[in-house]
């Protein structure tokens, strides 16, 4: 199947994401760099959504928009029903804290922080007197438990990468962005840690977006999107679901 011509209209009230026709580009040394080109994207509430695509092709660049962490060049950008495109910095944030969770790569903990602190930052941030319970509950949830008082370099790569999913899915955001999350991990580590992921998505109800290098990995997500080149080739429901 081809990019869908008319997607469902943006800022429809079920979608978390809404992206029309949405660019990005830098001024480079030999003129304007065009990252992402136009771009028509809906994610509904609870969807599991896997982009694929060559190393530089914009995955990355496309999980910054979705998060309102880079600003639009053109088009427009509504994320959880608010519309980000010119939104100042400090509402973006609270809108960002609030709603969406995002698990990188390389786990980014704080290296100061134990388990349990870090996963209740975003909380505390929030003023959630609640902080430290909820985020026990979180790690537990992950099989961590036992794990709480331990800074990050205590852990091995899964168990960082796991507190990483607690500390995104701890606001129960309506939203869980995971870039390359096995990218730094063994193939078995990945592969367990990709099961925590979903279970984490769905217990918290959060549409998923998964960047992903494998395509056995995308197979597991309702929607496969294939980005090249700064644009969107491909948008294929594979799963029923939301
Ligand atoms: N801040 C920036 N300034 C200029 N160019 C950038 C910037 N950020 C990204 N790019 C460029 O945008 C393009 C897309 O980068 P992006 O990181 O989104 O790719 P990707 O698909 O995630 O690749 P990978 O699979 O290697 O992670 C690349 O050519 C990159 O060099
Ligand atoms: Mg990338």
């Amino acid at each position: 199947m081809s990019v869908q011509e008319t997607n469902a209209p943006s800022g429809s009230e079920n979608n978390v994401i809404s992206l029309k026709d949405a660019s990005l580009s830098f001024a480079g040394n030999t003129g304007q760099v065009d990252i992402l080109k136009d771009i028509n994207l809906d994610i509904p509430a609870g969807q599991s959504v896997a982009i694929l695509g060559p190393s530089g092709a914009g995955k990355t660049s496309l999980l910054m928009l979705i998060s309102g962490l880079e600003t639009l060049s053109s088009g427009k950008a509504v994320l959880a029903g608010q519309d980000i495109t010119t939104m100042d910095e400090d509402k973006l944030a609270r809108l960002r804290r609030d709603h969406v969770g995002i698990v990188f790569q390389a786990f980014r903990l704080i290296p100061s922080m134990t388990a349990l602190q870090n996963v209740a930052v975003p909380l505390e941030l929030a003023g959630d007197t609640a902080a430290n319970e909820k985020a026990a509950d979180a790690l537990k949830s992950l099989g961590l438990g036992h794990r709480m008082g331990h800074l990050p370099d205590q852990l091995s790569g899964g168990e960082q990468q796991r507190v990483a999913i607690a500390r995104a899915i701890v606001t129960r955001p309506d939203i869980l962005l995971a870039d390359e999350p096995t990218g730094n991990l063994d193939s078995a580590t990945g592969a367990s840690v990709i099961k925590e992921l979903f279970a984490a998505a769905a217990s918290v109800k959060a549409a998923l977006v998964l960047i992903t290098h494998d395509e056995g990995l995308a197979t597991r997500c309702q929607r496969l999107l294939r980005i090249e080149d700064g644009k969107l080739t491909t948008d294929e429901q594979i799963k029923a679901g939301a």
